[in-house]
């Protein structure tokens, strides 16, 4: 394990963080075969699903990790987090008229929920929601492809992220029920650019490839009031900070989100790549990942591993 000079929290707490990533392997094996790697994107059920990383990185700075924490995955919809804290930079406010707050009640993909909320998609981290803010993102950038990739190179000063070409365009080529939701928040007025421009944008995203280790650094903004410890850049302010992070405890695992807030609790994004990024605020981010994932799309080994993690450090915000 990869350990800083000084403990997070408390004295002792460093060793107690150490001893518990060592049971995490134990974890994995007993949870690997209870989920299925997302097989819709092509590229992505070629990943090897036995396999599972852990990242912690604290406000000061401290780093631990167990297994593959430093392998690149498809971060999908983990990027719907830092594309809202974009959007809020470029737009504000002007957000919330966009996409609402609320849990879905259907799939992160669901036309019929956009239909029955006509146009205004539940929250940011459905795809209908990501492609509205992905819209206000075009609107308001001169290279919106590039913008979040620069933002995550920016959070944790490395020229070592990129988005896999090879992934975007395998969802593009199958990513017809994306086509229709952007068709559908268009003819709701919810949609001021090309469709093809947004989806085109929204793909290139989610095909980002991080670590756990990088993604757990890049959203410490989220534990530390909207700024990042690494840089210093302040990213949002400390009120979005709290309404992301509200969002995020209610939203972000889907229609997971109400059992993963009782058996974990702690807010928290999913990606079909198997990836998942929580924040404990004021303290540290953890992301976990496993490709295998349950039928609501969030990894199944993820899970376990931060409902132990969260549990032992009593690091659940209710
Ligand atoms: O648009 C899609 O379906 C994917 N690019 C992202 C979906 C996703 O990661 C949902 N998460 N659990």
């Amino acid at each position: 394990f990869n350990r800083g000079s000084r403990a997070p929290d408390e004295v002792g707490a460093g060793e107690r963080i150490e001893a518990l990533l060592s049971d995490i392997p134990d974890i994995a094996y007993a949870g690997y075969g209870e989920g299925a790697v997302a097989d819709y994107i092509p590229g992505l059920r070629e990943v090897p699903p036995r396999q599972y990383g852990v990242a912690i990185a604290c406000q000061d700075g401290t780093l631990y990790q167990a297994g593959e924490a430093g392998q690149q995955f498809s971060i999908q919809s983990i990027s719907k987090l830092f594309t809202l804290a974009l959007a809020l930079r470029l737009a504000g406010e002007a957000v919330w008229a966009r996409v609402g707050r609320d849990p879905c009640m259907r799939k992160f993909n669901s036309v019929s929920e956009v239909e029955a909320n006509l146009g205004i998609p539940s929250n940011p981290f459905i795809n209908a929601g990501a492609l509205a803010i992905t819209d206000l993102i075009v609107s308001h950038s001169s290279a919106p492809r590039r913008i979040l990739q620069d933002l995550l190179r920016r959070l944790i000063d490395t020229d070592d992220i990129f988005s896999d070409p090879r992934i975007a365009r395998g969802e593009a080529e199958v990513g017809h029920r994306n086509a229709a939701l952007g068709y559908l928040l268009k003819d709701y007025g919810n949609l001021d650019n090309r469709v093809e421009d947004v989806l085109s944008v929204y793909y290139a995203h989610c095909a980002i490839a991080m670590s756990c280790l990088e993604l757990a650094q890049s959203a410490l903004f989220l534990a530390c009031d909207g700024v990042s410890p690494i840089t210093g850049q302040r990213i949002v302010s400390a009120d979005q900070t709290r309404e992301i992070n509200a969002v995020l405890a209610t939203c972000g695992m889907y229609n997971g989100a109400g059992e993963f807030a009782f058996k974990v609790g702690i807010p928290a994004k999913s990606g079909v790549g198997g990836g998942i990024l929580a924040i404990v605020p004021q303290r540290m981010t953890i992301c976990a990942w496993s490709p295998e994932l349950d039928p609501h799309g969030n990894s199944v080994v993820g899970q376990r591993i931060l409902q132990h993690l969260v549990k032992q450090i009593r690091a659940s915000v209710y």
